[in-house]
């Protein structure tokens, strides 16, 4: 065999395992500082930098909560961070990191950490709005306590789907089903959020457990404030995002879960799915359509 064959033979097989490699995770998260990539958005002052901000510390008291936006708006990407959750007594407390677009029929992709008296287990929702409509929600208990380590959580989102992950573990995927009639998000350009608030009036046992704020200040940490997204501040912007193929997100690898990912889906459908609204018949008595396209029913 000549060398240009084998040169050839091994371009072959990168495109097969290469290709298979890129396709198992999306590319992983970079650790860079937070003010690279965000601002805070309210009360800074409760806010701690570590380490020059290569960490932070949101800091929730009886006075007031906080939170943190990104500089940029994006267009499709893929979004991550690593994240410690309050410890101890969390009753009450919500942690939240999302995306989210401006103006009235808004486009949200939600991850709500919901705290717990000590030793209970945290609770995670995700939802997804489109046009202004969510109701979408989900509910899983994490097969880690996420308040020992950091761990990352992350969401995808191109044309033609958005996966949540923790980890490298997709925990709920949203199709793009526009051609069955449901809206996806794909025009309005979305910011990154995150925030640390009082929510004992629903978070835990839906209300029932209040914050004790003789155990504040309550803090959340967070590392790793990866950003790799289509930056669309401007109406230009917006429309290259929307072109597909130029990004590594948009490759066909990246259109749908692989086989290991759907069996990692599947095991926190069997294993730590509280609730779902896809199987929710006193509240939807049809299957919402995405639900059939999603698997989840
Ligand atoms: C908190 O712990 C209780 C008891 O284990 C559990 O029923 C509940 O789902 C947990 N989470 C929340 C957010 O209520």
């Amino acid at each position: 065999m000549g060398s240009s064959e084998k040169w050839f033979i091994a371009m072959i097989l990168c495109g097969l395992l290469c290709g298979l490699a890129i396709g198992a995770l999306p590319k992983s998260p970079v650790d860079v500082s937070f003010e690279r990539n965000y601002v805070p958005s309210w009360s800074s002052d409760h806010i701690k930098y570590i380490n020059g901000g290569s960490e932070v510390q949101l800091v929730l008291d009886k006075y007031s909560g906080t939170g943190f936006q990104s500089k940029g708006s994006y267009l499709f990407g893929h979004f991550s961070m690593r994240m410690k959750m309050v410890g101890g007594d969390s009753a009450g407390v919500v942690t939240a990191f999302y995306l989210s677009s401006q103006g009235l029929e808004h486009d949200e992709i939600d991850f709500e950490f919901l705290g717990n008296r000590t030793g209970q287990p945290y609770i995670v929702q995700t939802n997804v709005f489109t046009g202004g409509k969510g109701d979408r929600e989900h509910r899983i208990y994490l097969w880690f306590d996420p308040t020992k380590d950091y761990h990352s959580y992350s969401v995808l989102w191109n044309m033609y789907q958005i996966v949540f992950f923790v980890d490298d573990v997709p925990i709920r995927i949203f199709k793009n089903s526009k051609d069955i009639g449901v809206k996806f998000p794909f025009n309005q350009p979305m910011k990154i959020y995150s925030s640390l608030w009082n929510a004992d009036d629903w978070a835990t046992r839906g209300g029932l457990e209040k914050t004790d704020w003789s155990k504040a200040p309550f803090i959340a940490s967070y590392t790793s404030f990866h950003i790799d997204g289509c930056d669309a501040s401007t109406p230009q912007s917006t429309q290259v995002c929307s072109t597909r193929g130029k990004t590594w997100w948009d490759q066909k690898a990246f259109e749908d879960l692989d086989g290991l990912q759907y069996r990692k889906l599947a095991g926190v459908r069997q294993k730590f799915t509280i609730y779902n609204y896809c199987t929710d018949r006193s509240r939807y008595a049809t299957v919402p359509p995405e639900c059939v396209r999603d698997k989840d029913v």
